[in-house]
């Protein structure tokens, strides 16, 4: 009989759903701290048919602090992965203090709750964005960091924290998981990635092309130095993402280690939405426009250290990710 649970902020995201999934039957129980900033109920509604009563949602800021002493206070929380944050880039650039707010200031909150209440084992969700320009290709995690908008500078701020707390360093294991560009959807169709508002990652903009809300996929620049042009990227399988978690949570040696989430490969926004259209038999109308400011030719990770370390390597196929992302939009 499990008696430990989990607490996942911000799991009713895109990848905190996926991973509450995937973390059935691993704890008594799943809570959940969530805004909706940038969900709705319904998903939760999906999300519970899925994982089941031992699923528990608090909609609450991380940063309330009376919310996040009750969670500690009514269920035994063992192990934490924080999600919670905004993360649109383009609006990181716009509303930069209210960014630093709602990222890092209310993840400080959130440590000082979590050292307090001696949890031993956390993962922090990162992101690819902390590499900016790569200075070399495969980026593995010993790249420089270097922010190359607020958003970035968010998830490095929040790395630091990490780095340099004592109670981090010496009594506590902590992965810091740095995605690359995950995709797809549940196989079940029932979740997906859903965001509030004017999606801002190509995937949730192909799909609304391919259900004609959009008229068509504006591309940002065709004259990088890729094979056709297009904007080189390590797209990943939120379920591949998803297992990349569960074997880091099962990882628990103290101390701080940071591990890459990607396939090692890369391919183009071209390649993307050719595989796109060929998988499900959908037209993805498209023009060329310049480039989005921020962006690179080409960015793809080393994942061998996860490989090694955690026996995690991400398989899924491109055309796999285009198939269960197209799949989620036909159920919802
Ligand atoms: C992918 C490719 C674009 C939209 C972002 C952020 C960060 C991270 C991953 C969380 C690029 C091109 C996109 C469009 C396009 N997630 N594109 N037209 O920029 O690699 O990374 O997501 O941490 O949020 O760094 O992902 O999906 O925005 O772009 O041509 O309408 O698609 O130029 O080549 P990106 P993306």
């Amino acid at each position: 009989m499990r008696t430990e649970s989990i607490l996942l902020t911000g799991g009713l995201g895109f990848i905190g759903s996926h991973t509450a999934v995937a973390l059935k039957n691993h704890f008594k129980q799943i809570v959940i701290i969530d805004d909706l900033s940038n969900s709705v109920m319904n998903n939760y509604y999906r999300l519970k048919s899925l994982v089941g009563d031992c699923l528990i949602l608090y909609k609450a800021d991380i940063a309330s602090q009376n919310v996040i002493d009750k969670i500690f206070l009514s269920h035994n929380i063992k192990a934490v992965i924080h999600y919670a944050g905004l993360k649109a880039v383009g609006e990181s650039i716009i509303f930069p203090a209210k960014y630093y707010y709602k990222n890092v200031y209310s993840t400080k909150l959130l440590f000082e709750v979590l050292k307090k209440n001696k949890i031993t084992n956390l993962i922090f969700s990162s992101s690819a964005t902390v590499y900016g320009k790569p200075l070399y290709l495969a980026i593995d995690e010993s790249h420089p960091v270097k922010a190359i908008n607020p958003y970035g500078q968010n998830k490095i701020d929040i790395e630091q924290m990490i780095f340099n707390d004592p109670y981090f360093q010496e009594q506590c294991s902590v992965k810091i998981l740095r995605y690359f560009n995950p995709i797809g959807a549940h196989p079940s169709g029932l979740i997906g990635d859903d965001p509030k508002g004017i999606p801002n990652n190509i995937m949730p903009i192909i799909l609304k092309v391919a259900t004609q809300e959009h008229q068509e996929l504006k591309i940002f620049g065709n004259d990088y130095q890729t094979h056709d042009g297009t904007g080189i990227r390590d797209y990943i399988h939120i379920m591949d993402l998803v297992e990349g978690h569960v074997k880091a949570l099962d990882y628990n040696k103290k101390g701080i280690i940071v591990f890459n989430l990607g396939t090692g490969k890369g391919f183009s926004v071209l390649d993307l939405i050719n595989t796109f259209q060929e998988v499900n038999k959908v037209k993805i109308p498209y023009s060329f426009v310049e480039r989005r400011s921020g962006d690179v030719d080409m960015v793809f990770a080393n994942p061998d250290r996860a490989k090694t370390t955690l026996g995690f390597e991400a398989l899924r196929s491109l055309q796999s990710m285009c198939f269960d992302a197209w799949n989620f939009v036909k159920k919802k």
